[in-house]
Order: C-alpha cells, then sequence, then structure tokens
C-alpha cells in the first residue's frame, strides 16, 4: 500500500457534520480522484451497520466482536449535498453524475437533503456568469438546505432539494434499471429501490417505486441486507476456496500464465497508400 493522506481525509470526514461534495463531471461521472478519495475511506471501511452490529453485539456482551475494531464516529448524524459541473447541456452527458456521488457515501448512512447539477459551465469561471448569476444562487441556496439539517437523524433530516417527475422516493433521482418479465420490475439505478412500471389512463408509462421496500441501500435495512448478502457470500467463497482440488497450484499457474507478445497494428511500419 502507497503511503497516503488517507487517515487525515478519514479524521476531516468523521469530525465533519455536514459535507457538500461539489465536482466537474467527466465522462458522465464524478471526478475520479473524488471517487478514489471515497474508495479509500468510504464503503465498507465506514459502514454505519456494520460498526452499530459490532457495538450492539459488544453491549450483548458476544466475545466474537469483542476484539473487531470499528470507528464509532461513524455513527453521528451527518447530512450531505452533492453538486456536479458539466460542460454540456444535454441530458445524456450528465447520466452517473449524482447516482455515483450517491453510492459514495450512503454506507455511512449520510442523509442527502440536496443535490444539484449545472450543465453549460465548461470554461473556468463560467458559472458566475451562466443563467444570469442562478447557478450561483442556487448553489448558495443548497449550502443554506444543507446548512439547515445538521444535527438532525437520518429520519428527521428533511430532503429540500428538487423532485424530478418519477424519482425514487430514497435518493430523489430517476434513474431506472429495468428487470423487464410480466410485471415489468424496475430497480433504482443509483439506491437498488425497487418498483415497477405502470402505463397510466394518460398512456404515458410511469414509475411506481415501492414504499418502505426494505432493499434501498439509502435505507438502514436496505444496508443491513447488503452486508448480511457479503458475509454470506465471503463464508461461500472461503468453504469453495478450502474445498478447491489444487487451489494453490491453479492460482500459481494462473500468476505465471504467460502472454504472448503479439505485434500491435500501431506498431507496423504505417503506409499512407
Ligand atoms: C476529460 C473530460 C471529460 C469531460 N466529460 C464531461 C461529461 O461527460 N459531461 C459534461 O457535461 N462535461 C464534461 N466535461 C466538461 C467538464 O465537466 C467541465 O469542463 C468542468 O466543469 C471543468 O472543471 P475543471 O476545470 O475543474 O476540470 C469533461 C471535461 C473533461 C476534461
Amino acid at each position: 500500500m502507497v503511503p497516503d493522506d488517507r487517515q487525515a481525509l478519514l479524521d476531516a470526514m468523521m469530525d465533519a457534520d455536514a459535507y457538500i461534495f461539489a465536482t466537474p463531471i467527466y465522462s458522465h461521472s464524478p471526478a475520479g480522484f473524488l471517487k478514489a478519495i471515497l474508495d479509500r475511506i468510504c464503503g465498507p471501511f465506514t459502514d454505519a451497520t456494520f460498526v452499530d452490529t459490532v457495538v450492539q453485539m459488544r453491549k450483548a456482551g458476544d466475545p466474537h466482536f469483542a476484539h473487531m475494531k470499528v470507528d464509532e464516529r461513524v455513527l453521528k448524524p451527518r447530512v450531505a449535498g452533492f453538486i456536479a459541473i458539466g460542460g454540456s447541456s444535454t441530458p445524456d452527458q450528465i447520466t452517473m453524475a449524482l447516482p455515483i456521488l450517491h453510492t459514495l457515501i450512503y454506507p455511512m448512512h449520510v442523509k442527502v437533503v440536496d443535490q444539484v447539477v449545472f450543465q453549460t459551465c465548461g470554461t473556468p469561471g463560467s458559472i458566475i456568469a451562466r443563467a444570469q448569476g442562478s447557478f450561483v444562487e442556487r448553489a448558495t441556496q443548497l449550502g443554506k438546505n444543507v446548512a439547515s439539517q445538521i444535527g438532525k437523524s437520518f429520519d428527521d433530516a428533511s430532503y429540500l432539494g428538487d423532485e424530478p417527475e418519477g424519482a425514487c422516493p430514497y435518493c430523489h433521482l430517476a434513474k431506472v434499471d429495468m428487470f423487464y418479465g410480466t410485471e415489468n420490475k424496475i430497480g433504482c439505478v443509483s439506491c437498488g429501490a425497487q418498483g415497477v412500471l405502470k402505463v397510466d389512463p394518460d398512456g404515458i408509462i410511469r414509475p411506481v417505486w415501492n414504499k418502505n421496500c426494505g432493499v434501498s441501500s439509502i435505507t438502514w435495512a436496505g444496508k443491513k441486507l447488503h452486508v448480511g448478502d457479503i458475509h454470506k457470500e465471503s463464508a461461500a467463497e472461503t468453504f469453495d476456496i478450502q474445498n478447491c482440488t489444487g487451489f494453490d497450484l491453479k492460482r500459481q499457474q494462473w500468476r505465471e500464465v504467460a502472454v504472448p507478445l503479439v505485434e500491435l497494428p500501431s506498431q507496423r511500419a504505417y503506409c499512407m497508400l
């Protein structure tokens, strides 16, 4: 592992009562630097349901959890807001910006209270001048919205951002995964909530999201479900490894596999005619 600023950033995140993540959009997504930082700090490293389970089991006197090291600072209630900024003007260029921001912090059970994408701001400084200054006003409002919810628990903090038509009730985005089948089942790309597509009397197809579905990773129940799934699968992985004949030899063979070198087209002499 390369030495880095992980501990300092983790401490700063644990000290904070609120986060505002602001990122340029690169390739329809948040900046890779931001993702790399959060990949090293969030996910299983700061999973609130895991920390909570360990704390509860210790209180109950379960010896299996006695020596497990967890960071109880994770359990402090926190709120967040997201700002993503892109140069494009069309919806196809920003698709994964907000969903990925959600996936980066949902394990900490942080309540996202506002989120916004600003487009047509590709030139440095242009955000101040675009849309008659309304983008900066909206960003200011986002800051106020986040500040207004600081100190509230996940359930008590209110979502104050925009609600697009057909939005999932958990992440407030309308990003749909299609599972087809006779029931027209759908999933939320950002948080995994489930629902169905229904044709309304006006002929328009709309999503109907399950309330309290207990599957969305944004909910406590959804996170617990995921942690349970990972524990079950890792036990099955260990079992398969232990019962795989010649596992060590097979792994060594894969590590030593010789990939034949071939001449690539770019290495050949280029002929214009
Ligand atoms: C590599 C790269 C990829 C980009 N991809 C997108 C994109 O998918 N959608 C979009 O709206 N803007 C895109 N942009 C424009 C940037 O979002 C915009 O210029 C950005 O806000 C500039 O921020 P920066 O100066 O901090 O890099 C891209 C810019 C770069 C350099």
